[in-house]
């Protein structure tokens, strides 16, 4: 019988005792080796950590449970897992990528594998028949992040699947945002996904760690020997802290939504927010009038702390266009709406009252300074 998701964020599959003395939190396998007994013969197959570690192990295990995946390799962060990943691609390949990524992943793309020779396509995924139209055969894939950060648009997965697949490409899903709890791409047809674990999935944020899930074992062996020969693997200490940290995801995943929901109907009634952007889980983008009013906010947050990153207990406050987008060039950003006039919002998990009282004493303050008075 197959468990819930709930319990199997706990228990992964639950077919065996995780730990061969029975703990019941998994061990931190600290070491960098493991003995053999003759050459060639190691009782439970780990050889060396940078290619495999039992505490990586049942992590990846537990995240293939929960994305049902055939496999699931874990890296040293999120970057790690997408830079490993377009090691796959070859000079020459076409790649058409979704036009809103995280500003990491442009970075990459734009500055860093721009040696690698590939023929990059940005267009909006959101828009079935725009992808279809870009995905022309002999595509190798199609990259694509839903809801996308920041601006929360979403492509439906099985469209996306649909056109990649009849023009023989690959269709890779970033899940961050929505996390296992709330959506399988697999599921819905894609070949492989990504995850930075540092978010949701670690939830508390204390740990940077990234992940790519194969629907596919050929795939699996292909990523294993490039993760294991690059380095890019997560360390054991990480991995348990990752461990610990899904234990909880359910939970945190209806508290994250059912907060982000009554911060964003807060939002909505706010005459100093032009525009929400909300799409499930706990994100929410939203646009002020005025860049002095968005400074204004970050200046006066106090229980939400003004800093990078997102999906952890405590609620984080971005400014995307400084922080997580620079290297997006502007005419992009100027298209999807990336100004200096939207803020994105991690709910965390705190009482959500005051989560709102912070925020409508940041919107007050912000407005004293700039002489308009408050609300
Ligand atoms: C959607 C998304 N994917 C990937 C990444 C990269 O992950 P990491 O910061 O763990 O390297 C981020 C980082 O913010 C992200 O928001």
């Amino acid at each position: 019988m197959e468990y819930a998701i709930d319990t199997r964020c706990i228990h992964g599959e639950g077919h065996r005792l995780p730990d061969k003395n029975c703990a019941i939190s998994y061990p931190i396998y600290q070491t960098a080796s493991f003995s053999h007994l003759t050459p060639g013969h190691n009782p439970n197959g780990f050889d060396y950590s940078r290619e495999s570690n039992p505490t990586r192990a049942y992590l990846e295990e537990t995240v293939s449970s929960l994305e049902n995946a055939c496999d699931t390799i874990a890296f040293a962060s999120g970057m790690a897992a997408i830079a490993t990943l377009f090691e796959y691609f070859r000079p020459g390949d076409r790649i058409v990528l979704g036009e809103d990524l995280y500003g990491g992943v442009s970075r990459l793309i734009d500055r860093i594998s721009e040696k690698n020779g590939y023929r990059i396509e940005y267009t909006d995924t959101s828009d079935p028949e725009e992808l279809k139209k870009r995905v022309t055969p002999g595509t190798k894939a199609v990259y694509l992040e839903t809801p996308t950060n920041p601006m929360m648009r979403v492509t439906d997965i099985r469209k996306a699947a649909e056109a990649a697949h009849s023009a023989g490409a690959l269709l890779i899903v970033d899940n961050t945002f929505m996390t296992p709890y709330f959506q399988n791409p697999i599921d819905e047809g894609a070949d492989l996904v990504i995850h930075s674990g540092t978010k949701y999935l670690s939830g508390h944020n204390d740990t940077v760690c990234g992940f790519l899930c194969c629907a596919r074992k050929e795939h699996a062996e292909v990523f294993r020997l490039l993760s294991k020969t690059v380095g890019s693997t997560l360390g054991p200490f990480e991995s348990w802290l990752c461990l610990r940290g899904i234990k909880t995801l359910a939970l945190r995943m209806e508290r994250h939504k059912s907060n982000a929901e009554k911060v964003r109907a807060w939002l909505l009634q706010n005459p100093e927010v032009e525009q929400v952007y909300y799409a499930g889980s706990g994100m929410i983008s939203f646009t002020v009038k005025s860049r002095e009013t968005a400074e204004g906010i970050l200046r006066n947050i106090r229980l939400i702390t003004f800093a990078e990153s997102l999906g952890g207990t405590e609620s984080l406050l971005t400014y995307p266009t400084v922080q997580t987008h620079p290297d997006v060039p502007e005419e992009r950003k100027r298209k999807l709406g990336i100004t200096d006039r939207l803020l994105r919002l991690s709910v965390g998990i705190e009482n959500p009252e005051d989560i709102i009282a912070d925020l409508a004493r940041a919107f007050r303050e912000a407005a004293g300074e700039s002489g308009r008075g408050g609300e």
